[in-house]
């Protein structure tokens, strides 16, 4: 696992934007996960940036989101496709056809998991995943407890994430309780990781990602057993971790 400390949420976003837009560039056709929430936004806007002032093409970049909640149609403004789209797609030269997140308004769940697995396997797996990580160690909506067998599933919010989302809705009453999302067996497929880390909340998971054995307690120490993995950190993330 190699370890990026960066001074401040700035930076974080500029290096992990940095290496998005290394590997576009190696291959124009690469199949990027991605992910939401409050951490990649800087690094999708500086992504963005590239775009527009340095040219950086997404015309055949294929995506493909971790997770979305189930029940909320794309123009919720809280579902990830609206998210996707408003801070991210819409600014760039993405084909929408190659964009995809889970279906989570489909009637038969477990087989929009099954089709989003074989969509991702269709274009020959994902090459670089780029992950957020939750105050009690979720990857995705894989909460501690999750089964690391899994695939592409139904997950259950853990309490402690609800009450994290809350601040995204109009009230903790508002947060879906469920989501589809990529398991820790789809996400340790990608040929390359990129965990992205702000803030001190995240410190004590970042300590048990760097520091602590493998369990599905912390379901990101599963990321330790996957051989190309790269954090990219602020100081106050990093701030239990050692340095030497
Ligand atoms: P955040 O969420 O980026 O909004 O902190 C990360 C996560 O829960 O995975």
């Amino acid at each position: 696992m190699r370890i990026f400390v960066a001074k401040d949420y700035h930076d974080l976003s500029l290096e992990a934007a940095k290496v998005v837009a290394d590997e576009i560039v190696q291959k124009p056709g690469i199949v990027l996960g991605l992910a939401t929430g409050a951490t990649p936004l800087a690094m999708y806007r500086e992504l963005i940036r590239m775009h527009r002032e340095e040219g950086l093409d997404f015309s055949q970049v294929i995506t493909f989101n971790l997770d979305e909640y189930i029940g909320l149609p794309p123009a919720n403004i809280n579902s990830y496709r609206y998210y996707m789209f408003h801070n991210f797609f819409r600014h760039i030269n993405i084909k929408l056809k190659n964009t995809h997140l889970p279906n989570a308004m489909a009637v038969d769940v477990d087989e929009a998991c099954q089709e989003y697995e074989q969509q991702i396997a269709g274009v020959g797996g994902i090459d670089l995943q780029v992950l957020g990580i939750g105050q009690n160690g979720h990857i995705g909506f894989n909460e501690p407890g999750v089964d690391f067998a899994l695939g592409t599933h139904r997950a259950q919010l853990d309490e402690a994430t609800i009450a994290d989302n809350a601040r995204f809705f109009a009230s903790r009453s508002d947060v879906p309780r469920y989501a589809i999302s990529l398991g820790i067996k789809s996400i340790m497929q990608a040929k390359k990781i990129l965990l992205l880390a702000s803030g001190n909340s995240k410190a004590r998971a970042i300590y048990e990602l760097v520091h602590g054995a493998v369990s599905n307690a912390t379901p990101a120490t599963f990321l330790k057993l996957h051989h190309d993995v790269q954090l990219i950190l602020d100081e106050p993330a990093a701030m239990h971790i050692s340095r030497a």
